[in-house]
């Protein structure tokens, strides 16, 4: 398949987990990536395997919470490869605090990442999508869903992702422009290494994070991602999708 041959993609969060897999995925099918971190080494690493095994690929530095960054970084994407026809917005924080001692600023930065980082990308981004026919894949969560153990603030977050990418969705609709959320759970990556609980977590309700059938690679999801950003979801908007293993089911 190469469902984006000509085509540019931006991925935030591309230096790892999820973000990682889905623009290997993409540039696997002949997608231009503007691989996108705030850890500029681990982008630029997502972009050496990409131009390695022949495909196209930049590397950028931007903190997505950062307003004039993410105006640059969209800038900088269509400057230097001349279009922008999707874009995957997988950066994101995890933390897990007890609420009765969520400090405001961990609660305002889970929120300025997650959230404003993901509208500001979808900003942006929309005057180019416009003009491309494309569309808007981002990472909301198990936790948009239902309830996640020491988790107010990520859950508030991806909320808040889910519902403003309804919201795009049916804003756009009529101008050709898509806009989907997948909803991982329990899919191996940075974020859910070395998790730092608090001493109140209750453990029995661990299995509300875990898939039935394990936890899997980012390539599990990487499919699914690449899917919603291309014209084979071309009457699929506003949607979200679950990949969690039967965690919710
Ligand atoms: N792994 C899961 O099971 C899971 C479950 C639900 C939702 N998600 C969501 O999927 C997305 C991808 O997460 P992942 O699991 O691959 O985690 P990850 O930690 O492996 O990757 C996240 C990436 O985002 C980058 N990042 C963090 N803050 C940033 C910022 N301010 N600006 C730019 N980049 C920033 C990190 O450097 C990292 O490369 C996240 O939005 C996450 O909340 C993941």
């Amino acid at each position: 398949m190469q469902r984006f041959e000509n085509k540019v993609v931006l991925v935030t969060g591309a230096g790892s987990g999820i973000g990682k897999g889905s623009a290997l995925r993409i540039a696997a099918e002949g997608g231009a990536i503007f691989c996108v971190d705030l850890n500029l080494a681990a982008a630029e690493e997502t972009a050496k395997e990409i131009s390695a095994a022949g495909g196209t690929a930049l590397a950028q530095a931007c903190d997505v919470s950062s307003e004039q960054q993410v105006i640059d970084c969209v800038a900088a994407c269509v400057e230097q490869l001349g279009s922008l026809y999707a874009v995957i917005n997988m950066a994101g924080m995890l933390r897990f605090d007890d609420s009765r001692e969520l400090e405001l600023a961990k609660w305002q930065q889970i929120l300025d990442i997650n959230l404003t980082g993901t509208m500001l990308m979808c900003r942006e981004a929309l005057p180019h999508l416009i003009k491309s026919g494309g569309s808007i894949v981002n990472a909301a969560s198990t936790a948009a869903l239902s309830g996640l153990p020491c988790g107010a603030a990520y859950s508030a977050s991806k909320g808040g992702v889910l519902a403003m990418t309804r919201s795009i969705a049916v804003d756009y609709a009529k101008q050709g422009v898509r806009a989907n959320c997948v909803c991982p759970g329990d899919i191996n990556s940075g974020m859910t290494q070395g998790i730092d609980w608090p001493k109140t977590m209750d453990f029995d309700l661990m299995p509300r994070i875990m898939s039935i059938s394990g936890p899997k690679n980012p390539e599990a999801i990487a499919g699914v991602i690449a899917m919603l950003a291309s014209e084979d979801a071309t009457h699929i908007t506003g949607e979200d999708i679950r990949v969690d293993g039967g965690m919710l089911s």
